[in-house]
């Protein structure tokens, strides 16, 4: 069913998520024709709004968003809102009654999708309420849509999830991990599995290190308050990161189908070498911006930003090694980066192969060593994949020089990618979960992450300071890679314009 009928309702209408993707992101599906006249959505927040008001957020939201007006008042005219309290039984009973009215109205056959774009406190009574006070309760399906964070440690997050079971069959519960809707990070298994070339490769035999990297230019902007209890390790290793890992790890699965995909992301996972207390920290490293300069412009240091504390201790930088241990990886370090205020925004994995045996054009006057073949993965701002070979230089010797072979200029029309948030909402409508995270995904990423958290928690880094905005981040996280021979992989000159 490619048009399917639905009714949204958003907790947290009048929220940031809201208004910069989910909105957006439902006009494009409109305009593309993906959502019949079938559907309607129904805003639920905490502020009192009149219809119109509601109406007219979302329509400036879109023309802000999309620079898009088309039909603009007649796809508006699907939005409803309810102002709402969240542990109110009778905001609930209320809401439940325009949800029937809007069934009815718009024949949608009782299929409903609660997105909860909200802050965590409440998902669980959100969960507890959409059950007791009826609105799961319906002829159709009922799914719920649920933002990051999921919990905030193994613990908590187990917390929640019973919880939310209550109300929600896993198979109805779909976890955002929004690189999941990224279309280069959905075509890393079709790199791996649709190419004859990569999958041979793809093993210790030939491959001797992944590297992952995703780094920011924004800072923490206004949301220090969360930030300060999250950090770079919950904030972006615990999901989008050890997702991306997963989907590089993994093995090719039997079927294309949700279940085969997650259980060998699953198998991945599984896979990844514990670390006791103590080795915490020769595999991973933190770091924390200081003042620097941006683009030209000077920024301030993370511990000077709104609801920081001065002396945060908080990381916005992590670098780590991952060792996977089975068949396929034994001895491959996956190399995971992250960090707001770098020097540029990129997400890149560079999967490094092995030096061939022996090198018939090493020089030793110019000490010149053969680049090592590399696959880039470019994930954002740009979409691609490059080739790293080496080839003869023009002229009458035998010199090498490395040459790229890369996708850039046939590249899928990018104005016409779709956004993350437009592909996951399509799927959570059509009961695709393929791109979300399942429980046991999202538990083994918790318990890796705990040992990590329980060790920087504990320990006070006397170092942050130790990176300046707009650098490449932290020395400590040159080290890591030291130690094993390795050097990052550069995030700017390994762009896919270059060739
Ligand atoms: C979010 C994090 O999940 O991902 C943010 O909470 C981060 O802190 C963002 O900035 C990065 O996403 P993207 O798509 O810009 O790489």
């Amino acid at each position: 069913n490619n048009t399917p009928t639905a009714l949204i309702m958003i907790f947290g209408a009048t929220g940031d998520l809201a208004h910069r993707k989910l909105f957006p992101s439902l006009y494009r599906l409109y305009k593309k024709g993906r959502l019949t006249d079938r559907f309607a959505v129904l805003g639920v927040a905490r502020r009192s709004l009149t219809l119109n008001e509601f109406q007219d957020s979302v329509k400036k939201s879109i023309v802000e968003f999309t620079g898009e007006q088309d039909g603009l008042d007649e796809f508006a005219s699907h939005f409803y809102y309810q102002s709402h309290d969240v542990t109110d039984s009778s905001s609930y009973i209320q809401l439940r009654e325009l949800a029937n009215k809007l069934d009815e109205q718009y024949g949608l056959e009782g299929n409903r999708l609660f997105y909860l774009a909200m802050a965590p406190e409440f998902f669980g009574t959100i969960g507890d309420h959409l059950k007791s006070d009826g609105l799961t309760d319906t002829a159709g399906y009922k799914r719920l849509v649920i933002e990051k964070p999921f919990g905030h440690d193994f613990e908590s997050a187990q917390e929640l999830n019973n919880r939310l079971r209550q109300a929600f069959a896993e198979e109805e519960i779909y976890r955002i991990d929004h690189y999941l809707g990224k279309a280069m990070v959905q075509n890393i298994q079709v790199i791996r599995f649709a190419n004859a070339l990569f999958e041979p490769l793809w093993n210790n035999r030939y491959i001797s290190n992944i590297q992952v990297t995703s780094s920011e230019t924004l800072g923490v902007e206004e949301r220090g308050r969360y930030y300060e209890k999250s950090g770079a390790l919950r904030d972006m290793v615990q999901n989008h990161m050890l997702q991306m890992v997963a989907l590089l790890a993994m093995e090719p699965p039997i079927k294309l189908n949700t279940e085969e995909i997650r259980s060998e992301k699953v198998r991945a996972l599984r896979s990844l070498r514990p670390m006791s207390l103590e080795e915490v920290d020769q595999y991973f490293v933190r770091g924390q911006y200081d003042a620097g300069t941006i683009k030209g412009e000077g920024v301030p240091a993370y511990r000077t930003e709104p609801m920081v504390d001065p002396e945060s201790n908080t990381e916005t930088y992590v670098a780590g090694k991952l060792v996977i241990d089975n068949f396929r990886w034994a001895g491959v370090p996956f190399y995971i980066r992250t960090g707001k205020r770098l020097g540029s925004k990129s997400t890149k994995i560079v999967v490094q192969f092995k030096d061939i045996p022996m090198n018939l054009y090493y020089n030793k006057d110019t000490d010149e060593k053969l680049t090592p073949n590399l696959l880039v993965i470019h994930i954002q701002p740009e979409e691609g994949v490059t080739l790293h070979l080496n080839a003869k230089k023009s002229g009458s010797g035998m010199e090498t020089t490395p040459v790229q072979l890369s996708t850039a200029n046939q590249s899928i029309d990018r104005m016409n990618t779709p956004e993350a948030y437009e592909k996951l909402l399509y799927d959570s409508m059509r009961g695709d979960a393929t791109n979300f995270t399942h429980w046991d995904e999202v538990a083994l990423s918790w318990k890796f992450v705990d040992t990590i958290s329980e060790v920087w928690e504990n320990t006070k880094e006397t170092t942050f300071p130790n990176y300046a905005a707009g650098t490449d981040g932290p020395q400590v996280a040159d080290q890591l890679l030291e130690k094993d021979g390795f050097e990052w992989w550069p995030v700017e000159n390994l762009e896919i314009d270059n060739c």
